[in-house]
């Protein structure tokens, strides 16, 4: 393998991973910005904080990096997909993260249904959805 490939795919790996873990942060806070933590905890009072403590700010932003999680994730199994020889090898913590993550777009995905109007699921599926959605972050962030 030439050396000029082998920095394309290195600077490659090195954005894909920079981008991937500044939206993963992103959408952790926007996440429990959602939830009353950043008030009762006062975080939302240091300054420039603020907008960690208004819920409608935080939801929208959750939705804006939630698409460009999904755009990024679509991004990463095409170029896997196509590229020969594979740029990539999945590792085990590879496929079991790939599996969190289908988990938390799944359950996302409902929650935003259920944001819907009239999307009439019910109450204990609802808990369900949300509970899913925070266990299988908590289990991203560990993992
Ligand atoms: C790594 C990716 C993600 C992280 C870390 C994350 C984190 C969170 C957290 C912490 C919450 C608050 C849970 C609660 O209120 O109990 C949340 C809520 C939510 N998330 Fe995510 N999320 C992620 C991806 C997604 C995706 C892909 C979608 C949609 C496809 C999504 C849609 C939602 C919705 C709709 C809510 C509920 C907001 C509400 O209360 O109405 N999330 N997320």
């Amino acid at each position: 393998m030439n050396l000029r490939y082998d920095h394309t795919v290195k600077d490659k790996k090195n954005i894909t991973g920079y981008f991937y873990l500044i939206n993963v942060f992103f959408l952790i806070l926007t996440g429990f910005g959602q939830m009353p933590i950043f008030n009762r905890y006062y975080i939302a009072d240091i300054p420039g904080l603020g907008w960690l403590g208004e819920f409608y700010v935080t939801h929208y932003m959750h939705y804006l990096f939630v698409i460009m999680f999904l755009s990024f994730i679509t991004y990463i199994i095409t170029d896997y997909l196509l590229s020969k020889p594979k740029s990539i090898k999945i590792t085990s913590s590879g496929y079991s993260r790939g599996v969190i993550i289908s988990g938390i777009v799944i359950t996302g995905g409902l929650l935003v249904i259920r944001n819907l109007r009239g999307s009439g699921f019910e109450p204990g599926f609802i808990i369900f959805l949300d509970l899913s959605h925070l266990g299988l972050v908590i289990m991203l962030m560990v993992s």
